[in-house]
Order: C-alpha cells, then structure tokens, then sequence
C-alpha cells in the first residue's frame, strides 16, 4: 500500500473529487481526515470509508475561518498524533462576466479558494515541520492556467495557488516537505454539473481524450504525489486534464 499509516487531511471530501480522493487515501492504507463544510455529506465520507475498516475522521470545518481550521488541526493532532499530507482540495465558484461579478462573489471565492489554502497550510505547517515530513496538494484547474469565461475570481484564485505552490516549494523542500498543484480539466461533478451543456460538450471535444475526466482520475493524481516515493517531485503543477491543454 502506498501510504501505509499516513495521516492524511483532505478538505472538500464530502463530495466529488475529494470524496474519490478520500477513498483511494483509505485503500492505500491512509488513516483519513474528512475535512468539510457540509456535515452530512462529509460524515457520510468517513462512515463509508469506516465501513471498509480502515480509519477516518469527519472533522466540520471552513477553511475560510482560520478558528476553524485550527480547531480541525487540534482536532486531528488530538485522535491521530500528527499530520503527513494535507490536500488543498475544497473549493466553490460564483461565476458572471466580469462587467457583472459582484464584490461580494470576488470575497466570498477569494475567502475559500485562495485564503482556505493559506489557512490549512500554515496550520498544519509546525508539526509537518517538526516531523521533517509532510506532503501538500494544491487543487488548481486548467482554468488558473488558461482562464475561462466568466471565472475572473476562480480564475484568481486557481492562479494563485501555483504560485503559493511554488513559493512554499521553495520555503520548505529543505524541512522535508513537498508541495506540488493538481490542476485538473473538467471533472463530472456537482460544481461542473452547474455549467451549460453545451460548454460541457465543448471541452469534451476539445481534450484529445474526447472525454471529460471523472473524480477518479484526480483521486490517482493526489496519490501518486502524496507517496513517499515522490519526494523529488516538488513545484510542479500537474495536469490530469486528458490533453485538453495542448
Ligand atoms: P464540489 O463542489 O463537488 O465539492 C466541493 C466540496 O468542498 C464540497 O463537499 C463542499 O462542501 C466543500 N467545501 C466548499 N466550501 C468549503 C469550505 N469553505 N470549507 C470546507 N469545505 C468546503 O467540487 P469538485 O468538483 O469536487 O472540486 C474539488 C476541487 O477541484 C475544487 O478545488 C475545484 O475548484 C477543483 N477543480 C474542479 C474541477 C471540476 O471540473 N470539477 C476542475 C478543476 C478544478
């Protein structure tokens, strides 16, 4: 198994790509963290992957409230004895056009996708330090690369957390700990479901793929560069997009 014993933190795992991410975490033998907003989705998560027998945790949080997010690393440093991965994944949009996005859906994603990231990296920052191990995942997006109609402020945020990956690469590969970005095309789940069919369709032609990816396929990415095994990769913003970049 390739995180045997790993303790490992996943926001946004109550439902979609974090929710495959969370599973795949417990089939590798991860004792898993199942950090969300929502409580029934996310207790549901925990209870599912308890159901195979391996351990997880339910943990409600915000990662745009830094109380909260320090009171889940309290809560998990309290059970598990310490944090080897955390997994930057939950996210939200509010899009329009730009003549049209509202201050308030500028903050309100600012808050979650960008903030979030900072708030539950730093927090689990001083026991990954102290341990001289820790593995950090980024979720970016294609849309942070390339930008995308109407997502000025997701597209804000997607960017900026390359940028923090990179930066934090640099801060902390000497203390042992790896930060890389996963930034995924579009992935059938509840947030793309929002999306007009017919972009849906478009960007399925699009990918060399000639699919649209599934949770699963940014669930395997999360895993690979969670492993010991990938130390040497740090910094690196990884596609798992079926092409549809090139
Ligand atoms: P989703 O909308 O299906 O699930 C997001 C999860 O995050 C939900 O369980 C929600 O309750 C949780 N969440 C939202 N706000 C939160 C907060 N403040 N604190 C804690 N938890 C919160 O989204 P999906 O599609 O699974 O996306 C996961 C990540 O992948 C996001 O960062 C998203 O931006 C990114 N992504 C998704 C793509 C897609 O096509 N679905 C494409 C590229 C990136």
């Amino acid at each position: 198994m390739k995180l045997q014993e790993r303790v490992a933190i996943i926001t946004g795992s109550g439902r979609g790509i974090g929710r495959e991410g969370a599973l795949a975490f417990a089939r590798e033998g991860a004792k898993v963290v199942v950090a969300d907003f929502d409580a029934e989705s996310g207790g549901q998560t925990a209870a599912d992957i308890a159901a195979t027998g391996a351990e997880a945790l339910f943990v409600q949080v915000n990662v745009a409230d830094r109380a909260s997010v320090n009171a889940m690393v309290e809560a998990v440093l309290a059970k598990f004895g310490g944090i080897d991965i955390l997994v930057n994944n939950a996210g939200i949009t509010a899009d329009a056009s730009l003549a049209k996005m509202t201050e308030e859906a500028w903050d309100r994603v600012i808050a979650v996708n960008l903030k979030g990231v900072f708030n539950c990296t730093q927090a689990v920052l001083p026991t990954m330090i102290a341990k001289k191990y820790g593995r950090i995942i980024n979720t970016s997006s294609v849309v942070g690369r390339f930008g995308n109609f109407g997502q000025t402020n997701y597209a804000a945020t997607k960017a900026g957390v390359i940028g923090m990956t990179m930066t934090w690469c640099k801060e902390l590969a000497a203390k042992g700990i790896t930060v890389n970005a996963v930034a995924p095309g579009f992935i059938l789940t509840e947030m793309t479901a929002k999306m007009p069919e017919n972009v849906l369709a478009m960007m399925r032609d699009k990918a060399p793929a000639r699919r649209l990816g599934l949770p699963a396929d940014i669930a395997n990415a999360y895993v690979f560069l969670a492993q010991e095994e990938s130390g040497f990769i740090n910094g690196h913003v990884l596609a798992v997009d079926g092409g549809l970049t090139l």
